[in-house]
């Protein structure tokens, strides 16, 4: 079956440069924001993992048009708005930023619509922002707080709200709502998750401030005129990820993966590659469209230390955690993972799918009701079939696990890392030698 694939033993490092795809949050936003504008924008560099075109494709449906200028350019011309003549059923596929995000702007639209999704977006919770919304006043019905989300647009009201999780899913659902209500609508969370929505709007004029009070960190929106201005996007430090690890652990290796998203509600893994002591830098910072940009460098480190990720770290490596336990099972000692029950709402309940693999290859490795333990060692003892469950994220650490091992395993279900970044594996290829 071709959506088994067998990785193959390494021999020398990794080395060399590249360019990772650019930044599925922040393509989402582009597109998602840049329809807002009512006018032709230009966004250069647009993720074309099937997560962004879900979304792309939701609006071409209400009437957005767009086409590709080059491989990863696109000209989108939102100037006819967003209608639908009848209810529209709109596919978000895999994609949670698109359901999520997309039931907030909807929900103050004129037209109804029904929100569908593959069978595991289906099993994911939309509580978080069927409830916030239904203060302001939204008219959704769902399935048991899960997919398919009938959604009747309606005038909503403003609201004060104080998340009881940081997601960038949840508060960017009710940016959108609060960006068509006169009155503020003020988001708060506890832990600052992050925060590109907020960075792009106000790069595109919106009436949004953010700060941080006794009550936690704030955003407020209010109704607001877009200026059209073109995006540009920066590179993934989620797809990058998988290349920091596999450089810090394969001798001899010696990477520099160029034009990274730097933005440091995201930049977790930095902090913990610094506990770790691996070695690595930040060249050539800039700012693109407003969101930090730089290189970074890393080398292959021999005494990497266990490490502990925990409370306010969460938020800003929330989709490195499987990459970041790959490491943690080959670091001499314990490394824990604490406060990250929502890992059990991703693609996959990702605690115990880890877990679940780990233990199938001889690692060891405590599941925690929020995350794990692990005892590393130098060398994996088994080889195993992997499952992905279909989840993106996992195929590619375990493509990973592999190759620090060099130790050739089944990763079965290895086709969904399309859903976020097809290119892997070239990259990877490009890097070896
Ligand atoms: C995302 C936010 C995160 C992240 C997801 C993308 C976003 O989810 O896990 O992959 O683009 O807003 P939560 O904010 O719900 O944790």
């Amino acid at each position: 079956m071709d959506n088994i694939l067998k990785t193959k033993e390494l021999i020398k490092g990794l080395k060399g440069e590249i360019t990772i795809p650019p930044d599925k949050s922040i393509s989402h936003r582009a597109l998602i924001f840049g329809a807002l504008t009512n006018s032709k924008i230009k966004i250069k560099n647009l993720s074309k993992g099937e997560d962004c075109i879900s979304t792309l494709e939701i609006l071409e449906k209400l009437g957005v048009k767009y086409e590709f200028i080059s491989e990863r350019d696109l000209i989108l011309n939102s100037s006819e708005g967003l209608s639908a003549s009848k209810k529209v059923t709109l596919n978000c596929n895999n994609s949670g930023t698109s359901a999520r995000l997309l039931s907030g702007l909807f929900s103050r639209c004129d037209f109804s619509c029904v929100l569908i999704g593959d069978n595991s977006l289906s099993k994911r919770p939309m509580k978080r922002i069927i409830e916030p919304l239904g203060l302001m006043g939204a008219k959704i019905k769902s399935n048991d707080n899960k997919l398919p989300l009938e959604i009747e647009g309606t005038k909503l009201k403003a609201i004060t709200y104080y998340s009881p999780i940081s997601s960038a899913q949840v508060k960017s659902a009710l940016i959108l709502a609060g960006l068509g209500v006169d009155e503020p609508t003020r988001i708060y969370e506890k832990t600052l998750s992050r925060n590109h929505s907020e960075i792009m709007l106000s790069y595109l004029g919106a009436d949004i401030k953010t700060g941080q009070d006794d009550k936690g960190y704030f955003v407020e929106v209010k109704k607001s005129k877009l200026i059209p201005k073109d995006i540009e996007i920066a590179g993934d430090i989620s797809s990058a990820a998988f290349f920091m690890v596999a450089g810090a652990i394969v001798p001899n290796s010696d990477i520099t993966i160029k034009n990274v998203g730097i933005n440091p509600t995201r930049t977790g893994i930095l902090d913990v590659f610094k506990q770790a002591e691996i070695d690595f830098t930040i060249l050539n910072k800039r700012k693109v469209s407003s969101e930090l940009v730089g290189d970074i460098r890393v080398k292959y480190t021999k005494n990497i230390k266990p490490f502990e990720i925990k409370g306010d770290l969460i938020p800003r490596l929330i989709d490195e955690i499987p990459i970041l336990a790959v490491l943690a099972s080959k670091i001499q000692g314990i490394s824990t993972v604490s406060d990250a029950q929502d890992l059990r709402n991703k693609e996959s309940d990702r605690i115990k799918t880890i877990v679940d693999a780990f233990l199938s290859l001889g690692i060891d490795i405590k599941e925690k009701p929020d995350g794990f333990i692990i005892n590393g060692c130098a060398e994996i003892n088994k080889s195993a079939i992997l499952e992905t469950h279909l989840d993106h994220r996992l195929a590619m650490s375990y493509y990973v696990l592999s190759l620090i091992n060099n130790q050739s395993m089944e990763i079965k279900g290895f086709n969904c890392v399309n859903t976020s970044f097809p290119e892997f594996l070239k990259l990877m290829d490009k890097l070896k030698n």
